[in-house]
């Protein structure tokens, strides 16, 4: 049964004829106006803020890289740690001094820590100069919401937990024209005790895969050559259509689509990865060999008080089936230091999944306690000093891991596309497993695919010139 709600196409051309509206108010004011957005945590926000732009540039915005003189700044901001929320808080606060140079700015706070209710409070009580707040699933509504704002003057603060639906036909303005995102399902049910994205994004809901299609055949037509196919756990895409479909079956028909195009995916829930899904991905040649894996912990007992729903044997048993069908594929993780109660010999035991996984790139996080999840709860008896600890030995072991997996790369020859210029001037560039190269060559190369032989290496990068 389907159980997916979507919002009515007509509900989002009104949405449209009202940014129509506010170009109108705006084009009475003198001057271009500018807009500001500013984006915080994972691709997901990075694709909801391309949609927020699509909404801005129909108003008649044109976009600035800076909060200085904008007269729209909106932050999408991230709930995940503690960190992310205060680099936030700090961001809005700093926003009074350019709101007093500019005082007919409008200031915005959207994304996951708007749909907390301390963080909406702490927001109306401390911050009076932030015009707007909004949480994810309200996204698409963001005209109405602006307009509400213009015409009465008033704050107004949307961070009501509504239920999250599908919204297509939201215009997109995207950030870079050689890597595109396409966010194929919103929200998570999984409810990890340490996390916070449940509860601000609400349950999973999986776009038809009718309209995925168009938009990624759309940006292969455009010349995009790596899209990543978004969702916080791809694993269960489709569940909620009702149609017998699921996230194997997606790449396959991805792949199908004409274009010299990579396709990625992120993130992958090891509960619910499969030999299907590793079949999949070694059948189709445009899926990229490497996959994002998260494992949060070796102790098979932290995961089942993280309700991560897998043990470490599992895990380490998909690991060995995914690499019988791909045996070079590039393997990344996120792993938390610090889960309340985790003790030294089981972070140890964390440790020794490294060793024998042998990731290609690790994420590493320090427990962060967050508001309303049951692990805030939890007795965590481990000193702050002793976490920071393991966290560095993890961090050099890694490192070291990397290192050496990197240096195996050297005296062969890869095919890579050119994605950008570091701040060095050497061109930076992607193996199909998604290994940054640094390259010398010719700023035209942006966008194209190249054979690079790799002559040096280090933890974090390869060095390499391009032939052929
Ligand atoms: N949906 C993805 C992850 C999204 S969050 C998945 O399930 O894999 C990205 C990473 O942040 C998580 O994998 C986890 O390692 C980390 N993380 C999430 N909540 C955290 C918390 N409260 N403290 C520390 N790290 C956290
Ligand atoms: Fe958070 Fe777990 Fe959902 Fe990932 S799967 S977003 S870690 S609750
Ligand atoms: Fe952060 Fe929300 Fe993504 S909490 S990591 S921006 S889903």
């Amino acid at each position: 049964m389907r159980t997916t709600p979507t919002i009515p196409a007509e509900d989002i051309a009104r949405q449209l004829s009202i940014c129509d509206e506010i170009h109108a108010i705006l084009d009475r004011r003198p001057g271009q106006k500018k807009a500001f957005v500013d984006t915080y945590g994972c691709q997901q926000n990075e694709a909801d803020s391309e949609r927020l732009r699509g909404y801005m540039a129909r108003m008649g915005y044109e976009f600035t890289d800076t909060e200085e003189g904008a007269d729209l700044v909106l932050l999408n901001t991230c709930a995940i740690r503690e960190h992310a929320e205060q680099r936030v808080f700090g961001n809005v606060g700093a926003l009074t001094h350019t709101k007093r140079r500019h005082p007919d700015q409008l200031i915005c706070v959207c994304g996951c820590m708007a749909r907390q209710d301390h963080v909406a409070d702490r927001l109306k009580r401390s911050f009076p100069h932030v015009d707007l707040v909004f949480g994810p699933q309200l996204l698409w509504q963001f005209p109405e919401l602006l307009l509400r704002k213009l015409e009465k003057g008033k704050r107004v603060f949307a961070t009501d937990d509504v239920p999250g639906a599908v919204a297509e036909g939201i215009p997109v303005v995207r950030q870079n024209d050689i890597k595109g995102w396409v966010s194929i399902m919103h929200g998570c049910n999984n409810f990890c005790t340490y996390c916070i994205v449940p509860y601000v994004r609400g349950r999973e809901r999986s776009r038809e895969p009718e309209d995925i299609l168009a938009e990624v055949r759309e940006l292969a037509e455009a010349g995009y050559k790596d899209i990543t196919l978004l969702g916080q756990n791809v694993n269960s895409y489709g569940k909620d259509l009702g149609r017998g479909i699921d996230f194997a079956w997606l790449l396959e028909k991805v792949n199908e689509i004409p274009g010299d195009f990579l396709i990625r995916f992120m993130t992958s829930h090891p509960k619910d990865a499969s030999e299907r899904l590793f079949d999949a991905m070694a059948k189709c040649e445009k899926v990229a060999p490497c996959l994002h894996l998260p494992f949060q912990s070796g102790s098979s007992r932290v995961l089942q008080a993280m309700n991560r729903r897998y043990t470490r044997e599992h895990y380490l048993e998909l690991v060995h089936q995914l690499r019988a069908r791909i045996p070079n594929v590039v393997l990344t993780s996120d792993v938390i230091v610090g889960f309340p109660g985790e003790t030294q010999e089981e972070f140890e035991e964390t440790m020794s999944l490294i060793e024998e996984v042998r990731y290609d790139a690790l994420f590493t996080f320090i427990f962060s306690p967050r508001k309303g999840t049951p692990a805030e709860k939890l007795e965590d008896p481990m000193p702050k000093e002793q976490k920071s600890a393991n966290f560095q030995k993890l961090l050099q072991r890694q490192n070291e891991i990397s290192g050496e997996k990197h240096q195996e790369y050297v005296g062969k020859t890869y095919r890579c596309l050119v994605d950008g210029v570091g701040a060095d001037g050497k061109l930076s560039a992607r193996t199909a497993g998604g290994r940054l190269i640094h390259l010398e060559g010719s700023q035209d190369l942006i966008g194209t695919w190249q054979e690079a032989k790799i002559t040096g290496s280090s933890t974090w990068a390869l060095f390499g010139e391009i032939v052929g």
